[in-house]
C-alpha cells in the first residue's frame, strides 16, 4: 500500500536558533526563497506523499499562515504582472492536503507524533523531522517499498563514528546489510552512552511506519531525558514485527543548527539552477584563507 501521509512534528521553540526564533519558527526560515518546511515537503511529494500532517503549536501562527490562501496577496501580484510567482503560491497545498494539528504540551517527539493519528488515520504513514534535510525523494521511496514488501516499519539510519550515536537513536542490527542498503533491526534505543550502544548506526530523521505503531505511542511511558519517545513504540514494533533499516545515501543537511542551516543554505544554493552559478562565483572570490 502507498503511503499516503507524511507526519512533520513542528511545534518545538527553536531553542538553539533563538532570538531569531522568538517571532519567526524555524520551519519558515528560507532555503533559498523557500522555507525550510518545504523542502521536506518537497521530498514527500516526491516520494508519491500527498498528505501534509504538520504538528504544530499554537504559539507558531505563522506556519498555518505559510499554508493558508491570501486572496489580497495574489491580488496585489496579478496588478503587477508578476503570474508566475501567483501561480507558485497557488500552488501550496493544491496537489496535495496539508493538515495542521497541534501539540499544545512539549512531551517527546513521541507523543508529538501521536498527535497526528486522527489525521493521519489507520494506515501505514513517514514522518519527516524537519531538522534533517536530504538531497532528494529516493531514501523514502526506499523505504516505502521496504514496507510495502516486508509489511513492517522502516527507519533511515546513518553510519556515524561511535563517539557521536549518544545524540540519536540506534538501532540493534538482526543480521548483514544487504547489496541496497537494508538491514534487518530486532531492537532499538534512544541516546545510549558510547559503550552500551548496539551499532553506530543512527536514526535519522526520516520513518515510515505501519499503523500498529499508534497503539504503541498511546502506551508510551518516560524514556531518555524523561521525555516519550517515538524511538521506545519502535523498539516494542521491532521485537513482535520484521522491522528494517535503510542506510542512507543520499545527501543529508543537519539543518537544527544555526550553522549546520547555513551550510545547508549553501550547498542547496550551489545545486540551485538560478543560484548556483553565481552562488559559486561569489565563494570563489572569497578570499577565506
Ligand atoms: C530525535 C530522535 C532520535 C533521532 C534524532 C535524529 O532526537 O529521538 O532517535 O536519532 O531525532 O535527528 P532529538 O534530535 O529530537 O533529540
Amino acid at each position: 500500500m502507498q503511503v499516503r501521509s507524511a507526519v512533520i512534528p513542528a511545534a518545538g521553540l527553536g531553542t538553539r536558533f533563538l532570538p531569531a526564533t522568538k517571532a519567526v519558527p524555524k520551519e519558515l526560515f528560507p532555503i533559498g526563497d523557500q522555507p525550510a518546511i518545504q523542502v521536506v515537503i518537497d521530498e514527500a511529494l516526491g516520494a508519491g506523499i500527498d498528505h501534509i500532517v504538520v504538528v504544530s503549536s499554537r504559539d507558531k501562527p505563522a506556519i498555518e499562515e505559510y499554508f493558508a490562501p491570501n486572496d489580497e496577496l495574489l491580488r496585489a501580484l496579478a496588478a503587477k504582472g508578476k503570474d508566475a510567482l501567483a501561480d507558485r503560491l497557488r500552488a501550496i497545498g493544491r496537489d496535495w492536503r496539508v493538515s495542521i494539528v497541534y501539540q499544545d504540551d512539549p512531551k517527546g517527539l513521541g507523543h508529538a507524533v501521536g498527535c497526528a493519528r486522527e489525521a493521519v488515520g489507520d494506515e501505514p504513514f513517514a514522518v519527516m523531522l524537519p531538522d534533517e534535510m536530504m538531497s532528494s525523494s529516493s531514501l523514502l521511496a526506499q523505504m516505502n517499498g521496504v514496507c510495502a514488501s516486508t509489511g513492517g516499519s522502516v527507519v533511515a539510519v546513518l553510519e556515524v563514528p561511535r563517539a557521536q550515536v549518544s545524540s540519536y537513536g540506534v538501532i540493534d542490527p538482526a543480521g548483514e546489510v544487504s547489496d541496497d542498503g537494508v538491514i534487518p533491526v530486532r531492537d532499538l534505543v534512544e541516546k545510549p552512552a558510547a559503550d552500551d550502544a548496539p551499532s553506530n548506526y543512527i536514526l535519522t530523521g526520516r520513518y515510515v511506519l505501519t499503523a500498529d505503531a499508534w497503539s504503541e505511542i498511546e502506551d508510551l511511558t518516560p524514556g531518555s531525558g524523561g521525555e516519550l519517545q517515538l524511538t521506545d513504540a519502535l523498539r516494542a514494533q521491532a521485537a513482535r514485527s520484521p522491522f528494517h533499516a535503510v542506510i542512507s545515501d543520499a545527501g543529508r543537511y543537519d539543518t537544527g543548527n544555526p550553522l549546520g542551516f547555513l551550510t545547508a543554505s549553501i550547498e542547496m544554493g550551489l545545486a540551485d539552477p538560478e543560484l548556483g552559478r553565481p552562488l559559486r562565483a561569489f565563494l570563489r572570490d572569497l578570499d577565506v584563507g
